[in-house]
């Protein structure tokens, strides 16, 4: 378990109250990479469901190593799920849209969280990632800020995205670019 997800579990009340809405045209846009209805969606490092509660999907699952996150995600009707990005306690081929928002550089183990993204979306399916570019000066400045308050995190660059995705045996798409980025791969 990565030492950023104490942090989380400490803090989720505090996140979840301070933290913005996420936008639900940027979900979308990621959303429509899919070959197929979206009708099961995951939020994997989902916190307090900032991502699913935002749309209207069906069924919607936050999945996240910090129970307090869980906790949050539940006030807003969500199911939760407790578990590691890296070990999806998930059925294969079971779900059509997993979201990542926010909480990749905090997971770190990109190879094999996309792995389990793959074997867990249907054929057709999406995983949608919103990241930070660390090349601009925007995400020059997150990168030190998280180093300051001592997370241990790392970011990547939508190429850097793009390439993990394909070699998870995803479709990549760059959806936006910038500081707030969006790639989304079809499986
Ligand atoms: C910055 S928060 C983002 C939460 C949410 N996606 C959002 O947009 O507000 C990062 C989240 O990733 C979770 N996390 C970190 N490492 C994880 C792991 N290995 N498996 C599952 N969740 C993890 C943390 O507990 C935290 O809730």
């Amino acid at each position: 378990m990565h030492a950023d997800v104490g942090a989380f579990d400490r803090f989720a009340r505090a996140y979840n109250l301070v933290m913005p809405r996420a936008r639900v045209s940027k979900l979308e846009a990621g959303l429509a990479v899919a070959d197929r209805e979206i009708v099961r969606a995951l939020d994997v490092g989902g916190g307090p469901g900032r991502a699913v509660r935002r749309l209207d999907i069906p069924e919607r699952t936050v999945v996240d190593a910090a129970l307090g996150m869980l906790a949050q995600a539940r006030g807003y009707g969500l199911a939760t799920v407790a578990g590691d990005a890296t070990r999806l306690p998930i059925r294969a081929a079971s779900v059509d849209a997993v979201f990542i928002v926010d909480a990749l550089h905090h997971i770190r183990d990109v190879e094999t969280v996309f792995a389990e993204a793959a074997r867990v979306l249907r054929p057709g399916g999406v995983l949608v990632v919103r990241e930070f570019d660390p090349t601009t000066v925007r995400g020059w400045g997150l990168v030190a800020a998280e180093r300051l308050v001592g997370f241990d995190s790392a970011f990547y660059t939508p190429a850097d995205l793009s390439t993990a995705m394909e070699d998870a045996g995803l479709e990549a798409t760059v959806v936006e670019r910038g500081f707030a980025y969006t790639v989304a791969g079809r499986r």
